[in-house]
């Protein structure tokens, strides 16, 4: 297992998800606990990027349950269709949020959080795994987020 992730500083956003993958596909491919693997993957985002909060939400009873994640501590129940998190499961879709001000039912679990992303992964077919990642800047997740954590989750997908 690598023990240290390895990422330039230098690099662009998305050089540095060039990097950070394949290093997350290997630290998780040889554990098949997913509690291990999603801190491990929850770190190694806030590691690389700074994150101002990154973690999961599981689909568990007909909600998402909070899960591993890094950053100020955060809600633990989601019901489907209520906030980013339950819209992004409920449309089994990513979701860009550049303004979460602007967002209808947005649950604020911090007042610093601006904007956010949403990326559910899938098992069977349904939504199993929510990634939430939250900036305290407006603004600051794009295309190029979207395409690599999307990538990411499609790694986890393959460890369910
Ligand atoms: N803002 C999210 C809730 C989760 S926290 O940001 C960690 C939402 O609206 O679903």
């Amino acid at each position: 297992m690598a023990e240290q992730l390895l990422i330039d500083p230098q690099s662009t956003k998305a050089e540095k998800y060039e990097q950070l993958l394949p290093q997350v596909k290997s630290l998780i491919s040889c554990e098949d606990d997913l509690t291990a693997n999603l801190a491990n993957t929850a770190s190694a985002l806030r590691m690389a990027f700074g994150f101002f909060w990154v973690g999961f939400y599981l689909v568990k009873d007909g909600q998402l349950v909070l899960g591993p994640f890094q950053g100020p501590v955060a809600c633990t129940r989601i019901p489907k269709g209520r906030g980013v998190c339950g819209a992004a499961w409920s449309e089994a879709r990513t979701l860009l949020v550049p303004n979460v001000d602007e967002f209808p039912g947005h649950i604020a679990c911090s007042s610093d959080s601006k904007s956010e992303i949403v990326v559910p992964a899938f098992a069977g077919g349904e939504v199993k795994l929510i990634l939430d990642v939250d900036s305290d800047k407006l603004n600051d997740f794009d295309e190029t987020d979207k395409k690599y954590l999307e990538q990411l989750m499609r790694i986890l997908e393959e460890t369910f």
